[in-house]
């Protein structure tokens, strides 16, 4: 059966790379049904709404979704999006490629990212003009979830083991039952696990990216060390991204809409690309993911590239040298 794939570019280079990355998606398997929505700030200024309930079906409905940035409106779009298609962890590989100027050539790391709760579910509040308040949900369950998931991901990869990031020293309730919840699944399962303080571990992974592997992290705490790695490998230009659920899952780069270059045809798109890549294999197309990867380390490590990485490439550029590779 033709996968149905919801296409949303929203704002900025997310009009540039995603197009990219359905050109090599459409070289690799031309079976794919795209089907494009909108989201974002254009569509904000002439609907009132940042995501218009269409394109929060589309996502909800098709088999996976693509999706690029959103601007001002990122949270209004990107959140519900990722509750449409139910997912629970935001899968966040980070890895320095050959050729690339990393700052850690070393690094290879895998951030699952807690993707429902924590500090993101909007329980905030100005009580008075002096005191605003954030309340931060954790549940045994939605931590249980994350920790099955990473004990299936390590043995995918061979692997028997996986960091734990937290800050239970301080948020002894919550993190304290993440960390609690999360150790115990793995325990459970014969899986190994690590602690790690979250402040100290962005020491260490500046210091020696090379001491990890998989990073299991609440929600908040994932979105900055996935930055923070970003800058380890060489850029957000890089890093893809996917948000896996129970039965959908929607694929972004880790990169906003980057308006310093949008509309001037030179944003990386490997991100996107390689966010593609997952994809495929989410869908069951392991071998074409496998080739696009290739095709992308490949173009990195040979060029052509965009000015992010120090070349004059342009993102037309780019992608056809992936395409010519595949
Ligand atoms: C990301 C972004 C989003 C997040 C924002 C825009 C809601 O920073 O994808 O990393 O915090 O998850
Ligand atoms: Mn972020």
């Amino acid at each position: 059966m033709t996968d149905q794939i919801a296409v949303i570019p929203g704002d900025g280079i997310g009009q540039e790379v995603v197009p990219a990355a359905v050109q090599v998606l459409d070289a690799v398997d031309p079976e794919f049904a795209f089907v494009e929505a909108d989201a974002g700030d254009a569509v904000k200024e002439s609907t009132g709404s940042a995501l218009p309930e269409e394109t929060r079906e589309l996502a909800a409905d098709a088999d996976a979704t693509l999706f690029g940035a959103a601007g001002e409106t990122a949270a209004e779009v990107i959140l519900p999006l990722r509750r449409a298609v139910d997912s629970f962890v935001n899968v966040r590989p980070a890895r320095a490629y050959p050729g690339t100027d990393a700052l850690r050539p070393e690094t290879d790391l895998v951030f699952l990212r807690e993707n429902t709760e924590g500090v993101y579910t909007g329980h905030e509040s100005r009580l008075s003009d002096d005191v605003s308040t954030l309340t931060r949900v954790v549940t045994e369950s939605a931590s249980e979830r994350l920790a099955e998931f990473a004990c299936e991901y390590v043995r995918d990869r061979g692997e028997d083991r996986f960091t734990v990031a937290h800050k239970a020293n301080v948020m002894k309730e919550t993190d304290g039952r993440f960390r609690d919840a999360v150790v115990r699944v793995a325990d459970e399962r014969g899986v190994e696990t690590d602690e790690a303080l979250m402040d100290a571990l962005a020491t260490h992974l500046c210091l020696r990216p090379e001491e990890y592997d998989v990073v299991v992290c609440p929600n908040l705490a994932g979105d900055v060390l996935s930055d923070l790695a970003a800058g380890l490998v060489g850029g957000l230009g890089l890093l893809p991204s996917a948000n896996v659920g129970p039965e959908r899952a929607l694929f972004e780069p880790v990169h906003g809409t980057a308006p310093d270059i949008a509309g001037q045809g030179v944003a990386n798109p490997s991100a996107t690309i390689l966010s593609a890549a997952m994809l495929l294999e989410y869908l069951g197309h392991d071998a074409e993911g496998q080739r696009v990867r290739d095709a992308v380390e490949a173009t990195l490590e040979s060029g052509p590239c965009t000015p992010d990485l120090g070349g004059s490439a342009s993102t037309a550029d780019v992608t056809e040298a992936v395409i010519s590779r595949l």
